[in-house]
C-alpha cells in the first residue's frame, strides 16, 4: 500500500505546529520517522499494539524482535516497568536523556505486540529535543526501532529514513544529521548483574564507574555466527551493504598492501570494488572507490559516518568492499560490533 509520506524541516529548530501534528499522528495509530542522538526511529504508540504491528509492516521486521520504547521524563519509567533496581535510577540520573536504552520486567499495560512476546520491555530516554517534544506530543510512550528496512544500514540522516520508508509511513521529521551514528547501548537490568546486551557510545568502563560491575553478553566479542545473542535483534545480518564486504586487521602497512592487492584483482575481474579507509590511509590506496569513515583521531566522526558510508556504497553499485578495522579506544566495541555483522563476520587477519 502507497501513502503520502509528509516530510517536515526541523533542521532550524522543533517547529510546534509540526510537532502537534505528529503527536495527533501517533496518537491516532500512524507512524512518525525522527531523528534522535544515534540513529532516526520509526515511531509508532507503544501501548497500541495495531501501531507497533504497523512498524514491522513497513520494516520488513520479524515480530519476535522486540521495539525500544522511547519516553521522555524519568517518572514514566514506572508506568511500564515492574520493578526499576536502584542502580538503574544510578544510570538514569546519570546518561538519560542520552544513548543508553535498560531492560526492565515489564508491566502487563504493555502490549505483547510491543515487547515480541517477552516479559520485558526495552526503555530509552533519547537526547534529542524534537524527539522529546514529540513523545510528549504523542502520549509520553513511543516504540521505535532504527527507521531502516530490515536489514539495511541504520539512517543516520532523513534522506536515509525517505529513501527506505517513503510512501509507507505517514510522516519524516528531518533533523539533520545525527551526533553519534550507532545505535543505543543496551544494558539489561532485569537480572542479577546488569548485563550489556549491545555496546554503543557509552560503554561498559563508563557503566561499572557509575554502577559497579557490568558483565556484558558472551555473544558480543564472538567472531562465530552461531553464537545466540540475548538480544533478538543482534541475530540477524543487519546493517548489511549489498556488497561482499570483508574487514582486515593487522599492522597497518600490512592492511594497506593487503587490500590494495585484493582491490587491483577485483577491478581486473570486472568488479566494482569499495575500500572503506581512515582519513590517515586513505591516500595509500590506488584503485576502486575509496572512501574514508574519519579521522582515528576522533572517534565519533568515525562512528557517524559508518552507515552513510556503507548506504553510499550500495548507491554506487559496489560489488565487494574491503574496510579497514575500527578498534578505537571508547567506541571501538560498538563500531566494531556493526562492521562485523556488516561483513557477515568475514574478517581477514593479515
Ligand atoms: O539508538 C537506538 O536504540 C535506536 C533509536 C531509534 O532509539 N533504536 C534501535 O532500535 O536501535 P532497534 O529496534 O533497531 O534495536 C532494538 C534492539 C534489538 O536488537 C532488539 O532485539 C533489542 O533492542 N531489544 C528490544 N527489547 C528487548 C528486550 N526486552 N530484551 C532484549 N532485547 C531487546
Ligand atoms: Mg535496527
Amino acid at each position: 500500500m502507497i501513502m503520502e509520506t509528509i516530510i517536515v524541516d526541523m533542521k532550524r529548530g522543533t517547529d510546534k505546529d509540526s510537532v502537534s501534528r505528529a503527536g495527533e499522528i501517533l496518537r491516532n495509530g500512524g507512524l512518525v520517522a525522527f531523528p534522535t542522538e544515534t540513529v532516526y526511529g520509526l515511531g509508532a504508540n507503544a501501548m497500541d499494539e495495531k501501531a507497533a504491528a504497523k512498524i514491522y509492516a513497513a520494516k520488513g521486521r520479524p515480530s519476535d524482535n522486540p521495539l525500544i520504547v522511547h519516553i521522555a521524563k524519568t517518572e514514566d519509567l514506572y508506568r511500564i516497568a515492574e520493578e526499576v533496581p536502584e542502580k538503574a535510577l544510578v544510570l538514569a540520573e546519570k546518561f538519560w536523556p542520552g544513548p543508553l536504552t535498560m531492560i526492565f520486567r515489564k508491566k502487563k499495560c504493555v502490549p505483547d505486540g510491543t515487547t515480541g512476546g517477552l516479559d520485558t520491555v526495552a526503555v530509552r530516554m533519547p537526547k534529542n529535543e524534537i524527539a522529546l517534544a514529540m513523545i510528549e506530543a504523542g502520549g509520553g510512550f513511543v516504540a521505535a526501532p532504527s527507521a531502516n528496512t530490515s536489514g539495511r544500514p541504520s539512517p543516520t540522516t532523513a534522506e536515509h529514513v525517505a529513501e527506505d520508508m517513503n510512501g509507507k509511513i505517514d510522516m519524516i521529521i528531518d533533523g539533520g544529521e545525527v551526533g553519534i551514528g550507532v545505535e543505543s547501548t543496551i544494558v539489561d537490568m532485569s537480572g542479577e548483574t546488569p548485563m550489556v546486551l549491545r555496546p554503543g557510545y557509552i560503554n561498559k568502563k563508563m557503566l561499572t564507574e557509575a554502577i559497579g560491575e557490568v558483565t556484558a553478553d558472551p555473544a558480543l566479542f564472538s567472531v562465530a555466527e552461531n553464537v545466540r545473542p540475548k538480544a533478538p535483534g543482534m541475530k540477524y545480518r543487519h546493517y548489511a551493504p549489498r556488497a561482499d564486504m570483508v574487514i582486515v586487521e593487522g599492522t597497518e602497512e600490512n592492511v594497506v598492501s593487503f587490500i590494495n592487492e585484493k582491490v587491483r584483482e577485483a577491478v581486473r575481474a570486472g568488479k566494482k570494488a569499495g575500500v572503506i579507509a581512515s582519513d590517515e590511509t586513505a591516500g595509500r590506496y590506488c584503485e576502486g572507490t575509496i572512501r574514508s569513515m574519519g579521522s582515528r583521531k576522533d572517534e565519533l566522526s568515525i562512528s557517524k559516518r559508518l552507515y552513510s558510508v556503507l548506504r553510499e556504497f550500495d548507491s554506487l553499485g559496489a560489488d565487494t568492499i574491503y574496510s579497514e578495522a575500527f578498534d578505537t579506544p571508547e567506541m571501538g566495541q560498538a563500531i566494531m560490533n556493526r562492521l562485523v555483522k556488516a561483513a557477515g563476520h568475514q574478517i581477514i587477519n593479515v
